[in-house]
C-alpha cells in the first residue's frame, strides 16, 4: 500500500477511491470515528471504523496518541465538520499509547503545562501551527534574500570576541572546572584552554559578516546566537535564532527600507500559505484575550494585524523626537513607568517601545540616531557627534524586533571609539583590517527570529515558538 499525507488526501474528490494513511489518534469517538493527525496539516482525517468487523483487542489500543497505518475508502462525509473521510478496512496499530498516563488529553492544556512536556507538545493543533509557521517564515527568509542575490554565509558559533560588547556570553572551555591551570596572578590560565584563548559562544555573526559583504557585496546570516543575560522575561531566550543582513554602500535609509521589506515579504507568506494555522492560533488569541481586562486586549484579530504590518509602512522617527513623545506622554507625567523618563540619553525600556508603537503610534516604528552611548562601538558617528546611526524596529505586543545600524567605516573614528568603549583592538585586528583596505560604507541589522514567529503567531511567551526554549535555570530536552 501506497501511503499518502493527511495534507494530499484532503485535496482529493472522495469517489470511493482505495487511500492509505498514518498518523497519532487525535480523538476516538464511540468506538467509531477516529480524528486522525499526521502533522501535514492543522485538519484532522475523519476514520470510521466498524467496530462490529474489528478485533476487540485492536479497538482496545486506539487511544488518544495512539500512531496507526490504516487503509480503506476514501468517501464523501456524512457528518458535518468535514467533506470527506475513510471508511476503514484495514487498520495497523504501530504504536499503543496508554490512555492513563499520555500527558496531551484530548481537553485544553495550559501554555505553562505544555511546556514541562515540550517534546510532546508539538501533537497539540496550536504547537503544530506554530512550528509549521516557523518553518514557512525560515524559507521565506531565505526565499527573499536568494531571489536579491544575497550569499548566505555560516559565521562561527565559536569566537573570541564579543560583538555587541555587553559581556552577556557563555565560556566554551574545556579546562578541568575543579582544577583549572593557573597564571602567575592567580587567573585562570586560557592559553592552556582548547583554543590557546578565552572563548565564548557568539551574540551575533554581525562582525564577521561584515568581512564578507566587503566582498560579496550583499549577505546575510541565519544562526544560533546566545545570550547569558539574566532576564527572565517573555522576550528572551538564551538560545534564540538571528538573522543578520549586511549590505556593502548601503546607507542607513537603504538599511531601513530593505528591512521594511524584508518584513512585509515575509508576514506576507505567513498569510498567503498557513491561513488553516492562522485561524486556529486567530481564534486561540481572540479566546485568551476574552480573558483579560479589557485595557489589555489587543485591538485587532491576529489575522489582521499581520495584514496590518503588510500593508502600512513603519513610521520612522528619531530617537530625539521619541524622548520628546515620551517625556510629555501621561505615563510619564503620572509616573506610571517604571523608569521615567526625564532627560535625553535615556536607554529606552520595552514599556517606553510599546508606548510609542501601541499608544502613541499604533504602527510599528522605526527610531534612528540613538545617543552613542547606549549603543555599540561600530554604529556610525554623526556629524553632531553625539548620535549614532542606528536604527531599532519596534513592533506592537513585542518591543524591539530588529537593532541595526549603519557601520563606521572610518578606521580612525572607530579606534576611538573601541577605545571608549573598552573594546580591545586587538581581538579585532581583523575587523579592523576592512577599515584599512576599501573600507566602505556600509549597514546591516538583526533580526530576532523568535520575536518575529511570536509576532506571526499572536504567541505572548517566547517559550512557545521555539521547540526547546533555553532560559535562566531551564535546558530541559
Ligand atoms: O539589537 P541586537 O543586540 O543587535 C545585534 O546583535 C546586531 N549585531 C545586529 C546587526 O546589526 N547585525 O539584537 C538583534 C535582535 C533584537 O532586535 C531582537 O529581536 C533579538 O535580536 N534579540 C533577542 N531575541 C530573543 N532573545 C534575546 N535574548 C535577544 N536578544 C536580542
Ligand atoms: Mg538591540
Amino acid at each position: 500500500m501506497e501511503y499518502q499525507r493527511i495534507s494530499e488526501i484532503m485535496g482529493l474528490d472522495a469517489q470511493d477511491q482505495k487511500v492509505g494513511v498514518r498518523g497519532w489518534v487525535r480523538t476516538f469517538r464511540a468506538n467509531r470515528f477516529i480524528a486522525l493527525n499526521d502533522g501535514s496539516t492543522q485538519s484532522n482525517l475523519q476514520c470510521v471504523v466498524d467496530f462490529e468487523q474489528m478485533d476487540e483487542s485492536i479497538l482496545k489500543k486506539i487511544n488518544t496518541g495512539t500512531a496507526l497505518a490504516l487503509e480503506g475508502k476514501l468517501v464523501p462525509s456524512q457528518g458535518k465538520g468535514q467533506s470527506l473521510e475513510i471508511q476503514v478496512e484495514s487498520l495497523e496499530v504501530l504504536g499503543e499509547s496508554d490512555p492513563e498516563s499520555y500527558p496531551i488529553q484530548p481537553k485544553k492544556h495550559s501554555l505553562e503545562f505544555l511546556r514541562e512536556k515540550a517534546h510532546l507538545r508539538v501533537r497539540t493543533a496550536t504547537f503544530s501551527a506554530i512550528m509549521r509557521i516557523r518553518s514557512v517564515l525560515s524559507f521565506a527568509v531565505h526565499e527573499f534574500f536568494q531571489t536579491k542575490g544575497f550569499v548566505y554565509v555560516n559565521t562561527p558559533i565559536i569566537t573570541g570576541s564579543d560583538a555587541e560588547g555587553a559581556g552577556e556570553m557563555f565560556r566554551v572551555s574545556n579546562l578541568d572546572p575543579k582544577n583549572p591551570p593557573l597564571d602567575d596572578d592567580g587567573n585562570i590560565d586560557y592559553k592552556q584552554d582548547f583554543f590557546g584563548k578565552e572563548t565564548h559562544l557568539t551574540v551575533s555573526g554581525q562582525l564577521e559578516a561584515e568581512t564578507f559583504a566587503m566582498g560579496l557585496g550583499n549577505v546575510y546570516t541565519f544562526g544560533p546566537t546566545f545570550r547569558a543575560e539574566n532576564s527572565n522575561t517573555t522576550r528572551h531566550l538564551a538560545e534564540f535564532w538571528m538573522i543578520e543582513p549586511e549590505m556593502a554602500f548601503y546607507q542607513l535609509e537603504d538599511n531601513m527600507d530593505l528591512a521594511e521589506e524584508f518584513i512585509r515579504y515575509v508576514l506576507k507568506k505567513v498569510l498567503d500559505n498557513c491561513s488553516e494555522d492562522l485561524q486556529i492560533l486567530d481564534k486561540r488569541l481572540a479566546d485568551e484575550d476574552k480573558t483579560k481586562p479589557q485595557n489589555e486586549r489587543s485591538p485587532m484579530g491576529l489575522i489582521e494585524k499581520i495584514s496590518f504590518v503588510v500593508n502600512n509602512t513603519f513610521k520612522r522617527v528619531s530617537y530625539t523626537e521619541a524622548i520628546d513623545i515620551l517625556r510629555q506622554s501621561k505615563p510619564n507625567k503620572k509616573k506610571k513607568f517604571q523608569f521615567p523618563i526625564d532627560a535625553w540619553g535615556a536607554d529606552l525600556q520595552s514599556e517606553h517601545e510599546r508606548y510609542l508603537v501601541e499608544k502613541h503610534f499604533e504602527c510599528p516604528v522605526i527610531l534612528y540616531d540613538y545617543p552613542a552611548e547606549i549603543k555599540a562601538f561600530y554604529m556610525r558617528m554623526n556629524p553632531d557627534g553625539k548620535t549614532v546611526r542606528a536604527m531599532d524596529i519596534l513592533f506592537p505586543g513585542i518591543g524591539e524586533i530588529v537593532g541595526g545600524s549603519q557601520r563606521e567605516e572610518r578606521l580612525e573614528v572607530l579606534q576611538e571609539r573601541m577605545q571608549a568603549m573598552d573594546v580591545d583592538p586587538e581581538e579585532l585586528w581583523w575587523y579592523l583590517d576592512l577599515r584599512r583596505f576599501g573600507s566602505a560604507p556600509h549597514s546591516g541589522f538583526g533580526l530576532g527570529f523568535e520575536r518575529l514567529v511570536l509576532f506571526a503567531t499572536g504567541m505572548s511567551n517566547i517559550r512557545d515558538v521555539i521547540p526547546f526554549p533555553r532560559t535562566p535555570q531551564n535546558a530541559s530536552f
